[in-house]
C-alpha cells in the first residue's frame, strides 16, 4: 500500500489530502501537524476550517484511509510520498524583512524528514507550500547533508491552486495539476508516481509536468496575475466615481472580450487572504535580488493600489459622514476576506476597520463564520504575525471600540452606517426596511462589494455609496 504523509494540516494540507484519500481508497493518507488543537479539530465533528462540502469529504474518508495525527516522525518515516504544506510567511525581521519568504518552518520540516527517514529507500518530498524559486535546491541540500545516505530524496514542486471558499470543487475538478521535477530518470520516476496519484480522478491531459523552477515560479506568477486583475479593475473604479462611469458596466463590457474574459473583474474594497500579498511581496523580493528593479516596481504597484483602495473606502465613509465618525456606531457586515470562508488572514476589513477606529468610530461587527477572538486578534496583531503556527488568537486583547455580535440586526440597531466588507449572500436577503427604521438618520450604506440593490435602498431612504459607481449627490463634496 502506498503511504502518503502531509506535514501541515492547514487550509491547504487538510482539504488536499482529504481529496486524495477520498479518490484513492487504496492509498493511506496521514495529515500531520505540530498544532495539537488543529489535529483534534480535524478528528472531531467541528473541522478547524470552513469550506463548503469539506465535512462530507472528510467524513467519508476519515478512519478508512485518511488519518490526522501529531505523531509527525512516525508517519513521515513510514511514508513513500511526503507533502510539505507548512506556513511560508513573510519575514518580519532581518534581510528581506517585509518581503522575502520566511522558510524557517520549511527548513525545520526538511531537517525532521532527513532525521527520521531510514534507508534503503526512495522518498518523494513534495513542495505543496508556496515557495520562492529555487527552494527545491536549498531543501535538497538540507536533506542530502542531514539524511541517511542510503535514502534517495527526490523533490517535486506541486503548487496548490485551490481557492478558499471553493476548495472542494477546485480539488474535485482542477483546471490543472502542476508537477515540477528534475529531468533525469529519478526525477521522472517521482513525477510519474505523483501523477499516478492525481490520475485517479484528474484527466492526464490536465496533469502538467514541467521542470522544478517553472513549477515554483508558476504559482507565484498565477497569484500575482490574479491580484493584478483585481487591482486593475479597482483602479478603474476610482476613475468611474470621478467621471460618472459605472465600473460594473465597464467590467461587463471588457469581460465579453474573449481575450480578457469575465472572471476576477468585480471591483471591491480590496483583495485579501493569506496568499496574494505575501506571494507578490515574495516575487518583488526575488526580482530585486536578481537586479530586476523595474519588474519589482511593476508588481509592487499591485499592492500599492490595493492599499489605496482600502484607504479610499475609509475616506469615502468618513468624508460622507460629514468628515467624522467619532463616537458613531458603524455596523460592519462581513469580516472574512471573501464569502464562504471564515478566513480573516489579510482581509481588507482589517485596514478598513483600523481606519474607522482611528477616527473614533464604534464598530459592531457581524460575520456569519468569523469568531469574535479572530476579529480582535486581526485588529490588534502586528503585520504578518498571523502566518506562524499557533497564532495566539485566544490571547488577543479585546478592543473597547469593537463589538462582535451574532446578529446583523443587532449590529445595525442605532447605527449611523452599514459597511459591507464581505460579499456573503445572506446580506442580500436582509430586511432593509427594518434596518432603516432602526438606524440613526441619515442612514448610510457603504457597499464595498457591490452586492446590494442600490436603487431599492435609495428608495427606502438610505444614502448609498456603491464602489465604482456614480456618486450619490448627498456624498458629493461640491
Ligand atoms: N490558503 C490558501 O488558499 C493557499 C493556497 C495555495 C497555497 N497556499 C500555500 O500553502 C502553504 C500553507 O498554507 P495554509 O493556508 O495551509 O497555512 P496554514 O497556516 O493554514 O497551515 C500550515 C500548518 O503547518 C503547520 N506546521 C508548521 N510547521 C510545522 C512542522 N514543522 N511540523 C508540522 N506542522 C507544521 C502549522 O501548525 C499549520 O497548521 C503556504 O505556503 C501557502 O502560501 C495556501
Amino acid at each position: 500500500m502506498v503511504k502518503i504523509a502531509c506535514i501541515g494540516a492547514g487550509y491547504v494540507g487538510g482539504p488536499t489530502m482529504a481529496m486524495i484519500a477520498l479518490k484513492c481508497p487504496e492509498i493511506e493518507v496521514v495529515v500531520l501537524d505540530i498544532n495539537e488543537d488543529r489535529i483534534a479539530a480535524w478528528n472531531s465533528d467541528s473541522l478547524p476550517i470552513y469550506e463548503p462540502g469539506l465535512d462530507e469529504v472528510v467524513q467519508e474518508a476519515r478512519g478508512r484511509n485518511l488519518f490526522f495525527s501529531t505523531d509527525v516522525t512516525k508517519h513521515v518515516s513510514e511514508a513513500d510520498i511526503i507533502f510539505v504544506s507548512v506556513n511560508t510567511p513573510t519575514k518580519t525581521s532581518g534581510i528581506g524583512a517585509g518581503k522575502a519568504a520566511d522558510l524557517s518552518y520549511w527548513e525545520s520540516a526538511a531537517r525532521m524528514i532527513a532525521q527520521c527517514c531510514k534507508g534503503p529507500a526512495f522518498k518523494i518530498v513534495v513542495e505543496k507550500s508556496t515557495v520562492p524559486v529555487k527552494t527545491a535546491e536549498a531543501i535538497s541540500k538540507v536533506l542530502r547533508t542531514n539524511g541517511d545516505s542510503s535514502v534517495h530524496f527526490e523533490i517535486l514542486s506541486n503548487p496548490e491552486f485551490l481557492a478558499e471558499g471553493t476548495a472542494v470543487s477546485d480539488l474535485t475538478a482542477p483546471d490543472r495539476v502542476l508537477i515540477g521535477g528534475k529531468e533525469d530518470a529519478d526525477g521522472q520516476r517521482a513525477v510519474k508516481a505523483l501523477a499516478d496519484v492525481y490520475a485517479h480522478w484528474v484527466p492526464r491531459a490536465q496533469i502538467l509536468t514541467t521542470n522544478l523552477w517553472s513549477a515554483e515560479l508558476a504559482k507565484l506568477t498565477a497569484n500575482a496575475m490574479l491580484a493584478q486583475r483585481i487591482s486593475s479593475v479597482n483602479s478603474i473604479s476610482a476613475l468611474c466615481e470621478e467621471t460618472g462611469a459605472d465600473v460594473s458596466e465597464v467590467a461587463r463590457s471588457i469581460g465579453m472580450d474573449s481575450r480578457i474574459g469575465s472572471k476576477f473583474l468585480n471591483a471591491s474594497v480590496g483583495f485579501g487572504g493569506s496568499c496574494f500579498q505575501k506571494d507578490i511581496l515574495n516575487l518583488v523580493y526575488i526580482c530585486e535580488t536578481q537586479g530586476l528593479q523595474k519588474v519589482a516596481d511593476y508588481w509592487r504597484m499591485v499592492i500599492d493600489i490595493n492599499d489605496y483602495q482600502k484607504q479610499r473606502y475609509v475616506e469615502r465613509v468618513i468624508g460622507g459622514m460629514f468628515n467624522t465618525v467619532s463616537n458613531k456606531k458603524i455596523a460592519v457586515l462581513g469580516f472574512a476576506f471573501k464569502k464562504d470562508t471564515g478566513d480573516t488572514r489579510e482581509t481588507p476589513a482589517i485596514d478598513v476597520c483600523r481606519g474607522l477606529i482611528a477616527d473614533g468610530a464604534k464598530l459592531f461587527v457581524y460575520d456569519p463564520k468569523v469568531e469574535a477572538q479572530h476579529v480582535h486578534y486581526e485588529l490588534s496583531a502586528a503585520k504578518f504575525s498571523w502566518d506562524h503556527p499557533k497564532a495566539p488568537y485566544a490571547s488577543a486583547s479585546r478592543l473597547s471600540s469593537v463589538s462582535v455580535v451574532k446578529d446583523p440586526y443587532e449590529a445595525c440597531d442605532g447605527a449611523h452606517a452599514i459597511c459591507v466588507l464581505t460579499e456573503w449572500d445572506e446580506f442580500k436577503q436582509l430586511d432593509f426596511p427594518r434596518l432603516y427604521a432602526s438606524m440613526t438618520k441619515p442612514a448610510f450604506i457603504f457597499d464595498g462589494r457591490n452586492i446590494l440593490d442600490h436603487a431599492a435602498l435609495r428608495e427606502m431612504g438610505f444614502v448609498v455609496y456603491a464602489l465604482g459607481k456614480p456618486l450619490d449627490p448627498f456624498l458629493r463634496k461640491d
